[in-house]
């Protein structure tokens, strides 16, 4: 699908700026020039795909969408249960709820804001056991998605009850790291000790997959398909968002290998999302997405879209803008605590970024620090992450490699006013995920 971008002026983009309350997720796309707010559900869909829309089987009970979808999760993924949701958050719903009981701890590699959500509605305490060098946009470390192996068997020692352990691949607030094969085998052999099943978030697991065909030794030769299968043998089940490595606009599912939580997970889809067999997706989605999941583990449908995420982060490095190394899998992640030296976290240093990315060529782009990070439940006050940063997020199979450097330029061009923004005064907080409508003004 081709669709027509529209060029703003400046005074355009104050006012639409204003009205969007200094939130970029509060802007109208249509006033947006290159949309890198996010890679979710804003992929290009194949021909292959738009074919397969053609072919939904809308019955409500038993479409055949399903079954090419549960084949497709099944070859690849290759849990024993599927059950289909509208997208990523459903089906962490739906796992939370079935595993966790008030007063539990479920230790994760970094949070995602979604994920830890539903975690701490459902009565779970998170803990972080993510490797220290994660934290650090400047650490080099090839593997920022591993688990802390001391850290995590503190956790399983010391908390009351641990329900499952979180792997997410890559992970997203670390700026799209991976996890290595070695350590997620490492964390395998730890948590069948203490007899603590893994629940992976898979939302860009095959983009994980790539990073360990290119980084970690012995997996040169393998498939990322090959990869992919052997990761998720180490783990018990899986949340997923299709809008992300499956190449769909909307789409999710929650994938088990055990008979009973599988029951369990069925009986409350059909509160929240739909019947078991289609879980709030039409039959055509259903079908687009089980393609999707075919052409996303092609290496060289890999090696083309992290490539140009690679692109886009090594222009930006050459032009000596501070990004978070190594570059991630989906995204180029700006670090605006180096951008921004004097500008304290309470000023929202990567949300007036964000703004100013906009206001200068209309390219939307999306805060990942304190205003990401939301509020203590308990004390009521922000939590302050470490990373206070900008994600540049690359939709697949959508733009080319001149729209990346016109994103360069207009990157620079905002870095070289850095001493201007004083940042931003929050005037609106929604109580949940408060980023996606929070308001601001500029001090
Ligand atoms: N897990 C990860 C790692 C994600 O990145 C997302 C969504 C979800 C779960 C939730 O999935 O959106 O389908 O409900 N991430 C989007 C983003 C919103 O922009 O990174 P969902």
């Amino acid at each position: 699908m081709v669709e027509p971008i529209k060029k703003t002026t400046q005074a355009q983009r104050e006012t639409a700026l204003r009205a969007a309350g200094f939130n970029t997720f509060l802007l109208r796309s249509e006033d947006v020039y290159i949309d890198l707010l996010t890679d979710s559900g804003t992929s290009a869909m194949s021909d292959w795909q738009w074919a397969g829309l053609m072919l939904g089987d809308e019955a409500y009970a038993g479409s055949k969408n399903f079954y090419h979808l549960e084949e497709a999760v099944h070859k690849h993924y290759g849990y024993k249960h599927l059950i289909p949701t509208h997208q990523g958050r459903g089906a962490e719903h739906i796992l939370s709820q079935i595993m966790i009981s008030p007063g539990d701890t479920v230790p994760g590699n970094m949070y995602f804001t979604t994920t830890r959500y539903h975690q701490e509605h459902a009565g779970a305490q998170f803990a972080d056991v993510i490797i220290d060098e994660a934290h650090d946009p400047t650490s080099p470390h090839l593997f920022k998605g591993d688990i802390d192996l001391g850290k995590l068997e503190r956790v399983l020692k010391t908390a009351k009850h641990v329900p499952y352990l979180c792997v997410a691949a890559t992970v997203n607030m670390a700026g799209g790291q991976p996890i290595s094969m070695k350590n997620l085998k490492a964390v395998r052999e730890l948590c069948s000790r203490h007899g603590v099943p893994i629940m992976m978030d898979a939302t860009r697991a095959v983009e994980n997959a790539w990073f360990i065909k290119t980084r970690e030794a012995g997996y040169a030769d393998k498939s990322c398909a090959e990869i992919l299968r052997e990761f998720c043998s180490y783990t018990d089940g899986c949340t997923m968002s299709g809008k992300k490595d499956a190449l769909v606009n909307i789409g999710g599912w929650l994938s088990l290998n055990d008979d009973k939580l599988a029951e369990k997970a069925r009986n409350m889809v059909v509160i929240y999302e739909g019947l078991h067999t289609y879980g709030g997706m039409a039959g055509r989605d259903m079908e687009a997405m089980a393609r999707g999941i075919e052409e996303s583990v092609q290496d060289e449908h890999m090696r083309a879209r992290v490539g140009q995420v690679e692109y886009l982060g090594e222009l930006l490095q050459s032009y000596g803008v501070p990004v978070v190394v190594p570059i991630g899998g989906h995204a180029v992640y700006l670090d605006a605590r180096r951008f921004y030296p004097g500008m304290p976290q309470d000023n929202f240093p990567a949300q007036m970024l964000a703004a100013e990315l906009y206001l200068d060529a209309g390219v939307r782009v999306m805060e990942r620090g304190v205003v990401s990070a939301g509020r203590d439940a308990k004390t009521g006050k922000h939590h302050y992450p470490k990373l206070e940063l900008v994600r540049l997020t690359i939709p697949r199979r959508v733009y080319t490699q001149a729209h990346m450097d016109v994103v360069a330029e207009s990157v620079v061009a905002v870095h070289d006013r850095a001493e201007k923004p004083k940042g931003l005064r929050m005037t609106y907080e929604p109580e949940y995920l408060r980023f996606f409508q929070a308001r601001f003004e500029p001090i």
